[in-house]
């Protein structure tokens, strides 16, 4: 793969990396078209991480079809698909694991606590794997992105990030492959994720900058919908992890939260 990435890139041509755990979406294939716009070649990487899963999450049921995958890339123009085994990743007696600090640490960081340093550390493999110029991901999984930005400056990753708008359904609700685990009920109380953080955007365009009133009318709202445990809603400053009480600039409201078996995220950004 690396040999195959080198050998274009010194045809003068540019590398473009989709990393995947699979189960592709639309919100994936958005980001292979990204890559596509943007490279002369496109890789996409499908391996669902074990490290990023805590014990008790999803990693044995999490869906996975590479047949099915590459039909979905095929007509959106990747070249590669590279789907490495575990023990191609995590060779015998694997024992490095990146620790990427305070951005980390809240939010995600705590309710999954060794989520992060699977990610930045398969990440980093990945982009040793496949050295393309350029590698996109997706918004939705705003802290993640920061994440692996922080890791790619740090270690003077010589791959450029491109950060890409999260893909919804008609009814709001953000592509995710979890959302395969929702029943038909849980599919609609789960549309409400994106309809309370939209209530936020409404309620701090109408003039509110209290983050604790906003959170209590979003909570409130998901409570009447049911169905919906929430593990954390937070107003951030846009770009940062940093929590504000007041919105006076430029604020992501981050969601997580449980919906029947799936755990679900998604964030929206604000005018504070
Ligand atoms: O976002 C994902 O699908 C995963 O966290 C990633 C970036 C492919 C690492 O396993």
């Amino acid at each position: 793969m690396r040999r195959l990435v080198f050998r274009a890139q010194h045809a003068g041509k540019r590398v473009g990396v989709v990393p995947t755990m699979g189960a592709l979406h639309a919100g994936h294939l958005s980001l292979v078209d990204a890559a596509r716009d943007d490279c002369d070649l496109v890789v996409t990487t499908i391996f669902v991480n074990p490290t990023q899963f805590g014990s008790g999450e999803d990693f044995e049921s999490y869906p996975r079809d590479l047949a099915a995958d590459a039909d979905l890339l095929a007509p959106h123009g990747c070249d590669y698909l590279f789907a490495p085994t575990s023990s191609e990743v995590y060779p015998d007696g694997y024992a490095t694991t990146l620790d990427v600090g305070p951005v980390a640490h809240p939010f995600e960081g705590k309710h999954r606590p060794e989520h992060f340093a699977g990610v930045a550390t398969v990440v980093l493999k990945l982009l040793h794997m496949v050295p393309a110029d350029v590698a996109c991901f997706g918004k939705k999984d705003y802290q993640q992105t920061l994440v692996v930005q922080r890791m790619v400056t740090d270690l003077n990753v010589p791959t450029a990030l491109r950060i890409c708008p999260t893909i919804r359904e008609a009814d709001g609700l953000a592509m995710s492959s979890r959302n395969a685990y929702l029943t038909s009920t849980e599919r609609h109380q789960a549309a409400g994720l994106h309809a309370s953080l939209q209530l936020a955007k409404k309620m701090t365009g109408a003039g509110e900058r209290d983050a604790g009133v906003l959170t209590q009318a979003v909570k409130a709202h998901l409570e009447r919908l049911g169905g919906i445990q929430v593990d954390y809603l937070a107003f951030v400053r846009a770009g940062t992890i940093d929590e504000v009480a007041m919105l006076d600039g430029p604020t992501v409201a981050l969601l997580a939260a449980h919906v029947g078996k799936a755990r679900l995220i998604d964030n929206l950004e604000i005018e504070g």
